[in-house]
C-alpha cells in the first residue's frame, strides 16, 4: 500500500519479509541495543499473513508494527518501532491506522496496545490516530519473584482461607469479575500468556476456562464471596508463571498473596510475570508485594473499536 505522508513523500506499508530482518535489526538496536524485535522477527515475518507490517521509504526499512489476535475479535498491536533518522515525519501514525485496519478486516472489533506511561510520544501518537486510553497496566516483566520478594508474612487471621477456586464459585465469580469491567480503569481485560502477553477480554467463558484448568484462586473468611474476598489467577505458562489477575479487599487479598507467595518458592521456580491493570497492581502492592522497582514496567493500556474508526485511517 502506498501512503502519502505529508512530510516523507511516498511511503509504502506492506507486510514484512524474512529478507527485511538486517535493516530491521539495525533501526531497532539503534534505539535500544536490548531490544527484543530482532530476535523474534524472523517468526513473526516468516508468518507472512500480514501480521507484521513495516514502512519503506527511499528503498529502506524504516518503521515496524505487528499485530496479533488473541481472540477472533480483539485485535492486539505491538511491537512499534521507527528508524531514528526517520521520526516526526507521520510514519508511526500511518503504519498504526495501516495495522489497525488490517486488524479490522481480519475481523477484530477492537484494537489495543500497551505504551509505558512514560513514553510521551507514543500516547501523543495514539490520541493522534483515535486510540482512547482504557487505564493503567502494570507489568513486572520476567521478575525473579524469590530473590527479589522477601517472603510474604501470613497476617494473622487465622479464620481467613484460601483455596483453589471450583467450578462453583463461578456463580459469585462471574458477577464480581463483570462488576469490576465497570471500573473506569482497564479492569475486565487480561494479559494471554506467551511472547507478548497480549491483552484481551476476561469473558465469564474463559474464567470458566481458567478455573477449569486450576489457574484460579479464592482467599477470605469461612462463607466468603466478592465483599469480603479475593481472586487471583496464576498460571504456569512454560517455566515462568504468570499472575494476570488479582480482585479482592485486604484482608483476604494479603491472605491469598502469602499464599501464591509460598507456593511459587515451593515450586521452585521463581519466575512470575505479573501483569494487571493498574489498580489490581495497587491491591496487590497493598497486600505485601515488594521488590519490583528495577524491573518495573508502568503502562497504559489504550484501545480504538472499529466502530470509532470509521473514516479515521485516512489511507487511501
Ligand atoms: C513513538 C514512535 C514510534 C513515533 O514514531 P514517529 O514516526 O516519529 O511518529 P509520527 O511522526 O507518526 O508522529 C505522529 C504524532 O505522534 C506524536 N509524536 C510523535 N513523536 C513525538 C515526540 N517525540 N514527542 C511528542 N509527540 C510525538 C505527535 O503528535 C505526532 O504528530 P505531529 O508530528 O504532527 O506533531 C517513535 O518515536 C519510536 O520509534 N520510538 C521508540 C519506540 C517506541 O517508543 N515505540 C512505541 C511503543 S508503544
Amino acid at each position: 500500500m502506498r501512503y502519502d505522508s505529508p512530510s516523507q513523500g511516498e511511503l509504502e506499508l506492506r507486510p514484512a519479509r524474512p529478507d527485511d530482518l538486517d535493516q530491521v535489526a539495525r533501526f531497532c538496536l539503534a534505539l535500544d541495543p536490548d531490544d527484543w524485535m530482532p530476535e523474534v522477527f524472523p517468526a513473526w515475518a516468516g508468518r507472512q499473513d500480514g501480521t507484521l507490517a513495516v514502512a519503506v521509504a527511499e528503498d529502506q526499512v524504516v518503521g515496524i508494527l505487528g499485530h496479533a489476535l488473541p481472540t477472533p475479535r480483539e485485535a492486539y498491536l505491538m511491537g512499534m518501532r521507527v528508524h531514528p533518522a526517520y521520526q516526526r515525519q507521520g510514519i508511526a501514525k500511518a503504519l498504526t491506522n495501516y495495522v489497525t485496519d488490517q486488524a479490522f478486516r481480519a475481523g477484530a472489533q477492537v484494537a489495543r496496545l500497551t505504551t509505558r506511561r512514560d513514553n510521551v510520544a507514543a500516547q501523543a501518537l495514539l490520541d493522534a490516530t483515535g486510540y482512547r486510553r482504557l487505564g493503567s497496566w502494570d507489568i513486572v516483566p520476567d521478575w525473579n519473584w524469590a530473590a527479589a520478594m522477601p517472603p510474604a508474612s501470613q497476617p494473622g487471621v487465622s479464620r481467613l482461607q484460601v483455596r483453589q477456586a471450583r467450578p462453583e464459585d463461578l456463580e459469585w465469580l462471574r458477577p464480581w469479575v463483570a462488576e469490576t469491567s465497570r471500573d473506569p480503569d482497564a479492569s475486565g481485560l487480561v494479559a494471554q500468556p506467551g511472547e507478548t502477553f497480549e491483552v484481551m477480554s476476561l469473558t465469564g467463558e474463559g474464567l470458566a476456562s481458567y478455573i477449569e484448568a486450576g489457574e484460579g484462586w479464592v482467599a477470605g473468611p469461612p462463607g466468603f464471596a466478592s465483599g469480603d474476598g479475593a481472586f487471583a489467577l496464576l498460571d504456569r505458562h512454560s517455566q515462568d508463571w504468570i499472575l494476570r489477575q488479582f480482585i479482592g479487599v485486604l484482608p483476604a487479598a494479603a491472605h491469598l498473596l502469602a499464599t501464591l507467595d509460598g507456593l511459587i518458592r515451593q515450586a521452585g521456580q521463581g519466575v512470575v510475570n505479573v501483569t494487571l491493570p493498574g489498580r489490581q497492581f495497587q491491591l496487590l502492592v497493598e497486600a505485601g508485594l515488594t521488590g519490583y522497582e528495577p524491573e518495573w514496567w508502568p503502562g497504559y493500556v489504550c484501545q480504538r473499536t472499529k466502530q470509532d474508526s470509521r473514516g479515521e485511517t485516512g489511507i487511501s
